[in-house]
This record gives C-alpha cells, sequence and structure tokens, in this order.
C-alpha cells in the first residue's frame, strides 16, 4: 500500500535552476536539487522533459543553482515556476551574473548560488536526472533563511504544478478527494485551484493569497465545477 500523504512529509528547498548564456539563457524553480557526494563535490537537479530549461542545459553541459530566500515572492514563483521560458525571456529584469561556465545565475530572492559541470545524466523517465561536478559557490547573504518547501507550502500556500517530480495527482490522494472539494479559475490567466490537489481550501488561503501564475488577487478567482 502507498500513503500518499505520507510523501508530504519529505523535506526539500527551493531553487531556480538555471542555464544556457548570456545571449539565451532560461530558469526554473526546483524543489529537486541535492549533494549526491562530498569528494568530489557532486549535485544532482532532477529536470521534466517537458521544462524548456532541460534541452538547454543538455546543450551546455552546466548549470547554476540558486538557493532562494525564504521571503520568496510570489511573483519569482509566477515567472521561474509556472511559466515557460519557450514563451517570453524570464531572464529579461532578473538580477543576474555569470559563472565560470558562462551559465547565468539569479541573484534575485536568492541568499546562496553554485554552479556544476554535467558529467552524467540519467532518464528517470519523465525526467533527466543531471548530476553535476560543483565548480564554484558563493554565499549572497549569510543574514536570511533558506526556503523550505514545506514553508512555501504551509506558510506560503504555495502549490507546484504538474513537471515537479513531487507532483503528486489528485487521484491518489483519498482524504482529499472529497465530493466537496471545489475549483476555482483564475478569471485573468485561467490557472485553476483544486481543493483535491491542494492541502488547503480555497477560502481558508489569506486574503493577501495571490495567483501563482499571473499575480493576480484572490477576488479575480470564480467557483467553476
Ligand atoms: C514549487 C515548485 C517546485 C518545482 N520543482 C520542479 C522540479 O524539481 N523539477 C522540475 O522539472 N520542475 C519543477 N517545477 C516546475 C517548473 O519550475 C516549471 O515547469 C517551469 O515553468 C519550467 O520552466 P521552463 O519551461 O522555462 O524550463 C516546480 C515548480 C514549482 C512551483
Amino acid at each position: 500500500m502507498i500513503n500518499f500523504q505520507a510523501l508530504f512529509k519529505i523535506s526539500y528547498g527551493l531553487y531556480i535552476v538555471s542555464s544556457g548564456d548570456k545571449a539565451k539563457g532560461n530558469g526554473y524553480i526546483s524543489n529537486t536539487v541535492f549533494q549526491v557526494t562530498a569528494e568530489p563535490p557532486r549535485f544532482a537537479v532532477c529536470c521534466s522533459k517537458n521544462n524548456f530549461t532541460t534541452g538547454i542545459i543538455q546543450k551546455y553541459g552546466a548549470f547554476s543553482v540558486s538557493v532562494l530566500v525564504q521571503s520568496a515572492s510570489s511573483e519569482i514563483f509566477g515567472k521561474f515556476g509556472y511559466r515557460s521560458g519557450r514563451d517570453f525571456d524570464k531572464m529579461a529584469g532578473t538580477n543576474l551574473k555569470y559563472g565560470d561556465t558562462g551559465v547565468p545565475i539569479v541573484l534575485d530572492e536568492s541568499i546562496s548560488y553554485f554552479e556544476c559541470k554535467v558529467i552524467q545524466t540519467l532518464d528517470v523517465g519523465t525526467h533527466l536526472l543531471f548530476i553535476g561536478d560543483l565548480i564554484n559557490a558563493e554565499t549572497i547573504d549569510d543574514s536570511k533563511e533558506p526556503l523550505t518547501y514545506s514553508y512555501y507550502r504551509q506558510v506560503k500556500k504555495g502549490v507546484a504544478p504538474k513537471n515537479a517530480p513531487t507532483y503528486i495527482d489528485k487521484s491518489k490522494l483519498e482524504v482529499k478527494t472529497a465530493a466537496s472539494a471545489k475549483k476555482f479559475k483564475c478569471v485573468v490567466c485561467g490557472y485553476i485551484y483544486d481543493e483535491s490537489v491542494e492541502a488547503v481550501k480555497f477560502t481558508d488561503l489569506p486574503d493577501d493569497w495571490i495567483c501563482p501564475v499571473c499575480g493576480s488577487e484572490k477576488s479575480e478567482f470564480a467557483e467553476i465545477q
């Protein structure tokens, strides 16, 4: 038996994984970044094959990881976690530096960053696991806390889209598929908040909660069937 609720107890951080160069860079929000060995220091990132960034990492053979600050805004999640770089230039207006490999590194709302050269790629089905040697790491702000996935879900009431490896299909969450679960649609961008997927009822979301995709206010959501 698999109780998918148990998986919500796993701890993760939240990051922006980027690749490319000065001419064309791109990045996405990731909660699956982890160190796999100490000597040499090696990291793995797990990228959906649907992410625009995935092909860029394959092409450039390197990626950067920006560690998000606990106070990271909904806007940064909307830009890097819900929209694709296929549709617009995510790096325009973003505070960046370029690493030793030439990949962009997002500095906005980040407390540290590191850069890796890909040494191995593992096809794990829907996602590619890139394993990279650490070649560069810096702290941006030592005084602030990193954002955890649990804080993002419980305090910020954040949600994750299908490309996140930790996304759990609502049909697998028995407790949350109660008949009373409702859906609310953002009338501005069409994003759907589905109570049967999220741990929180729409009416219980704080008043300052905003659409994770376009940043519209809660009042811009309408209940749908
Ligand atoms: C909280 C959160 C966690 C996510 N974690 C991952 C992840 O670990 N791996 C992944 O491939 N996508 C993850 N995503 C989804 C990507 O960030 C999203 O699909 C993004 O729009 C891809 O952008 P791109 O097409 O420009 O690369 C996550 C999104 C959110 C909001």
